[in-house]
């Protein structure tokens, strides 16, 4: 027979798994929202540092005007707003501004010639580069 003491029981035994699964389902749905933000934060980094590259950059390092503007010896740089080309030809390297040529030349004033980014514009390249993963 089943008695008060074990209604009881499987009472508040069910209670406790239904809040249980509550909280996992919370969990479970605020992981997703974190991690959409994280992408969308790093899609906006992207955009703006593509967005500088093509103002600042592009004009002396593209197709028609990379080889005149590279020094002797060196690879020219033929398409600086391109991520692809970037990662492929190491001016890029994921999560590693400081090794990264580009994040390098603008840190140190080299480029653009004869003039230099502003500080946030510098932060969000090295933000962007640091964020890329592979
Ligand atoms: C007015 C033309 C001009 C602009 C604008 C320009 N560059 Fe350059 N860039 C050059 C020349 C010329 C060289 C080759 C000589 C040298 O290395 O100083 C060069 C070389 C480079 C190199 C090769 C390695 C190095 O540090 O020398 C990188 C990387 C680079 N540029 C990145 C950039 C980035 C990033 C921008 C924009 C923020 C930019 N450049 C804007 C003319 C330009």
């Amino acid at each position: 027979m089943v008695n008060r003491r074990q209604i009881k029981f499987i009472f508040i035994l069910s209670i406790g798994l239904l809040s249980l699964s509550i909280l996992f389902q919370n969990c479970a749905k605020s992981n997703i929202t974190n991690s959409g933000a994280a992408v969308s934060q790093q899609t906006i980094l992207e955009s703006k540092s593509i967005d500088i590259l093509n103002q600042k950059c592009s004009s002396c390092h593209s197709e028609s005007t990379g080889a005149a503007n590279s020094a002797p010896g060196a690879d020219p740089i033929t398409n600086i707003s391109d991520v692809n080309y970037l990662l492929r030809t190491r001016l890029i390297i994921p999560g590693e501004p400081d090794l990264s040529p580009i994040y390098q030349s603008v840190r140190n004033g080299d480029m653009p010639v004869n003039e230099s980014l502003d500080t946030q514009e510098i932060q969000t390249i090295k933000d962007w580069i640091s964020g890329i993963k592979l």
